[in-house]
């Protein structure tokens, strides 16, 4: 257990990216003071303005004092603020932009008194990545932005079927939800205690996803759906439950890649980390710690892991995780997991044995991700082969030569893959068999939610 970062957090230190001392969080002018070592000041990097929470409003007020004609905010304001900045005369208006690709009701949604039905953008950049690559718009957690011309998919059915739903990740509930809305009748069925699958831990390690999910939650909650939590279905109680159509959204199936020293006690995969971090596995805990694994007990058994605004404000003083963490593969989880963990003041370094770091991103929020890691001091190395995990180090081939980075705990974040075991078992079933989401294919949240729409629109 590392209670000397749990020590630093709650005294309001952090690790410095640049420097490897321990900083003050307290800034002044936009600058971080490193204590003890170096007393050097470092620029602190908090992202363009446009792509912060509110980036912009300083920008409005300074504005509003100039001028006397209306001012207009922009950028990532959510409707509460807009009140409170409007009332305060920061601004006269709100335009809002990737909220209404997101949501296009948003404003009757407001009016109507209905704030918590409003689908929320998680800030993936997605839709504006597409102008780059000269494709028409989309939106990741609203698949029918730019299908308008396909028609209207909420239109009720003329011939109500009966839908069993295995899963509830944002696949299975995204298509649990378009299908009830147009009159089926639907079951989902979730294993965990828990909706929300995989997308639970992208939440800790993305803020904004963690909108979405509870979005997704409330729906589950509104609309009648027949959910059954804590359920594993197998082809028996699918065969058992007689419907005419079954939607396999059981996500992806996670396969690390075969490394000399995976199987050690400081190697974790996504799965594991998944499971110690959220507290659901409790196998992955035996590798911890006696300490660690009493602290993640009592956690487990407070309830307190299932709350993930609860857990993000924890996991800031203590998490069973390493101060030094070389994470290999630097794809989407990796880096995500990168930032989580370098914003709690733990030293990374990112292995990927490919050619590009993030290359299943969005083009803006990858050059965002990126740029974020290293101004946080991330080490990030592309076309590294990783030859073998040792106790204490992580070697690896690069330019031809091999080198190590030093690490006491490693995460191996690939390996992730379509998974078509489920499927496989109901080939027999007189019922019509449907993939949606991470076990059709590894397209993440925006390919669950948009493949959710696709099969909703068949049935
Ligand atoms: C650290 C991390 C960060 C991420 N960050 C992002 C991000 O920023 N943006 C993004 O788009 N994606 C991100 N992802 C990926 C994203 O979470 C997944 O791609 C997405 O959740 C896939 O949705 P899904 O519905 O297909 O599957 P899942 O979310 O995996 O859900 C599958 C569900 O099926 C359930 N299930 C499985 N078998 C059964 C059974 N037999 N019976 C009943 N239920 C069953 C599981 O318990 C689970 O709840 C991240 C992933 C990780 C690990
Ligand atoms: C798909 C898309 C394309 C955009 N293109 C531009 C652009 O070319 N130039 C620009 O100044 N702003 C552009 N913006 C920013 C918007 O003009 C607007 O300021 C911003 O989206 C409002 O903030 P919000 O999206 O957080 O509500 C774009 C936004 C989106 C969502
Ligand atoms: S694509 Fe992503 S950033 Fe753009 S509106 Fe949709 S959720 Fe928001």
């Amino acid at each position: 257990m590392r209670w000397n970062i749990a020590l630093k957090a709650v005294l309001g230190l952090r690790r410095c990216g640049h420097c490897a001392t321990v900083r003050s969080r307290r800034r002044r002018r936009n600058r971080c003071e490193c204590l003890w070592q170096c007393r050097a000041r470092h620029r602190i990097y908090r992202g363009a303005a446009g792509a912060r929470p509110r980036g912009l409003c300083r920008l409005c007020q300074t504005g509003k004092r100039a001028v006397s004609i209306p001012v207009i905010g922009v950028g990532r304001i959510e409707p509460e603020n807009a009140d409170r900045h409007i009332a305060e005369g920061d601004f006269d208006f709100l335009a809002m932009g990737r909220k209404l690709l997101a949501d296009p009701d948003l404003p009757n949604k407001l009016v109507g008194n209905h704030a918590g039905a409003i689908r929320p953008c998680i800030y993936c950049y997605s839709c504006v990545s597409q102008i780059f690559i000269n494709q028409p718009m989309m939106c990741a957690v609203n698949s029918s932005t730019g299908r308008e011309h396909e028609g209207d998919i909420l239109a009720s059915t003329a011939r109500p079927q009966r839908v069993l739903v295995i899963g509830g990740g944002p696949g299975g509930m995204e298509a649990a939800r378009i299908l009830t809305e147009r009159g089926h009748q639907v079951a989902l069925w979730e294993k965990d205690k828990d909706l929300v699958g995989t997308a639970r831990i992208a939440a800790l390690a993305y803020e904004p996803n963690g909108r979405l999910i509870q979005y997704l939650q409330q729906e589950m909650r509104r609309l009648p759906i027949a959910l059954e939590t804590g359920k594993q279905a197998s082809a028996v109680t699918i065969a058992q439950y007689r419907a005419d159509h079954v939607i396999v959204a059981t996500g992806a199936l996670r396969r690390a890649p075969d490394i000399t020293g995976k199987e050690q006690r400081h190697v974790f995969d996504v799965d594991e980390l998944r499971g110690i971090l959220l507290g659901t596995d409790t196998r992955a805990a035996a590798k911890l710690s006696p300490l660690a694994r009493m602290a993640v007990s009592i956690a487990r058994f407070s309830q307190a892991l299932r709350s993930i605004k609860l857990l993000r404000f924890a996991s800031r003083i203590w998490m069973p995780i390493a101060d030094e963490v070389v994470i290999i593969g630097g794809g989407l989880v990796g880096l995500e997991l990168a930032e989580f963990l370098v914003e709690r003041g733990r030293k990374i370094t990112v292995i990927e044995p490919g050619t590009a770091l993030g290359a299943e991103l969005a083009i803006v929020r990858r050059a965002r991700v990126l740029h974020e890691l290293r101004e946080h001091g991330v080490r990030t190395l592309n076309r590294a082969a990783v030859k073998e995990i040792r106790s204490d180090a992580v070697v690896y081939a690069h330019k031809g030569e091999l080198q190590d980075v030093p690490a006491k705990q490693v995460i191996i974040a690939m390996g992730a893959e379509g998974d078509a075991s489920m499927t496989d078992q109901l080939v027999d079933l007189p019922a019509t068999i449907h993939r949606v989401g991470d076990c059709r294919d590894v397209g993440y949240i925006d390919g669950a939610i948009a493949d959710a729409r696709r099969i909703s629109q068949l049935i």
